[in-house]
């Protein structure tokens, strides 16, 4: 059985992590395929050593475009590795353009996809990510669901039952194997001057936030509000697309709000896992919050993660001002006795489990 792994960008490494980490253990024959939708140091290589993961094998170098033109290198690029090397089955994870592009490539070659975190909706189709994850589960042969709502999600739109295996989060895994090791090895709070529990950390960088002026206006204007209520520091470890809009739409980061390059996965989680609170638009970071405990706020109008909100650990609070610094309030203080709906941590044993046994 020859497995080929297709990831593009800084959280489907991260989430690939364990599921390498268990081929390797197996020694089983597996590639990696890497479309280079992302290629700066720190949203890419730097995971790869973060983690210690071998080298891509190929990297298609697609690098930054519109939605059409990533997907469109990628698809071609993609068909002509698979078409050389023949896996049984390819493995895409989340829901990015890599994604869509790797499980359509796959799949018009009559090669089996396995869907890492499927079953995830937002149903707000003006997300590039869920058309994404809505197209890759629906040619997808595995579908590994992190929840059982994930896998209601993919019953109801008429995907066979035998099809779907619920295995949780791979994050979970990631969280664990390496949060000992971030203990050991990061040294995010000391360069920063911080101290546990005291700051805030903020990430925002989707498409639907950033790329409007009004709603990055609003999320700006809300750190500015509850630095001014709180006195905390802010520390804002800023993706490349949303420093590019800010300067684009010419928008001011308010006192208080500390906005620093991104950081490597063991730094990142290191400044998660103490945080006083974390805002975010991030997927991973809703669910990494969940997990290690840390009580968040999210900068969006709907979240695909909504086991978080019944667990409590995360409330929905949009891109206004009053109502992030309403969130804020009401989380900052929270009793965090939530139990995390992501898994054990053996997701990544889970999938190569039934790979093995399935194909
Ligand atoms: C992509 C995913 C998003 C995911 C995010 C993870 C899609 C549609 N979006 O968004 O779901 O949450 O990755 O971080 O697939 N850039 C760099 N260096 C890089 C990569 C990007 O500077 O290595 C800049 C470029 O200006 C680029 C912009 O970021 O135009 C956006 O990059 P892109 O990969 O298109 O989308 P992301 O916002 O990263
Ligand atoms: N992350 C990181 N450094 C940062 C910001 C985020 O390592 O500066 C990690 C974070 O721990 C999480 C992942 O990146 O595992 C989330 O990726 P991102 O927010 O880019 O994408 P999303 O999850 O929204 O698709």
């Amino acid at each position: 059985m020859k497995i080929s792994i297709i990831l593009g960008t800084r959280p489907e490494i991260i989430k690939m992590s364990p599921i390498v980490r268990e081929l390797e253990n197996k020694g089983l024959d597996y590639f990696i395929l890497h479309t280079g939708q992302h290629y700066s140091y720190n949203l890419d290589k730097i995971f790869f050593e973060d983690l210690e993961l071998p080298a891509a094998k190929y990297n298609l170098g697609v690098g930054s475009g519109s939605h059409a033109e990533e997907t469109g290198k990628m698809l071609i690029g993609i068909e002509k590795v698979l078409k050389e090397e023949k896996p049984d089955i390819v493995l895409v994870e989340g829901d990015t353009n890599t994604v869509l592009a790797g499980a359509l490539a796959a799949s018009k070659l009559h090669i089996k996809v396995g869907h890492v975190e499927a079953g995830l909706r937002s149903y707000d189709r003006t997300m590039p990510e869920e058309i994404n994850r809505v197209l890759a589960d629906h040619v997808s042969d595995y579908l590994f669901a992190p929840t059982e709502k994930a896998k209601e999600n993919l019953l109801r739109e008429g995907i066979e039952e035998n099809k779907i295996f619920v295995t949780g989060n791979t994050i979970v895994d990631a969280v664990y194997q390496n949060l000992e090791i971030a203990r050991r090895k990061a040294d995010a709070l000391n360069k920063l001057n911080l101290s546990p529990g005291g700051y805030i950390l903020v990430t925002a960088h989707r498409q639907e936030n950033v790329d409007v002026k009004g709603r990055l206006k609003g999320i700006l204007e809300g750190l500015g509000l509850i630095y001014n209520e709180l006195n905390l520091p802010i520390i804002y470890p800023i993706h490349p697309r949303t420093k590019k809009k800010i300067k684009e739409f010419g928008l001011e980061v308010p006192n208080g709000v500390e906005l620093i390059e991104p950081l490597g996965f063991l730094e990142f989680l290191q400044l998660e896992a103490n945080a006083k609170l974390v805002l975010t638009d991030s997927g991973g970071v809703q669910e990494e919050t969940c997990i290690l405990k840390v009580p968040c706020v999210t900068l969006r109008d709907n979240t695909e993660r909504p086991e978080t909100l019944e667990v409590e650990s995360n409330v929905l609070a949009g891109v206004n001002q009053d109502k992030i610094l309403e969130g804020v309030e009401k989380m900052i203080s929270k009793q965090r006795n939530w139990n995390s709906p992501f898994g054990d941590g053996k997701a990544g044993e889970e999938i190569v489990k039934i790979l093995i046994g399935g194909i």
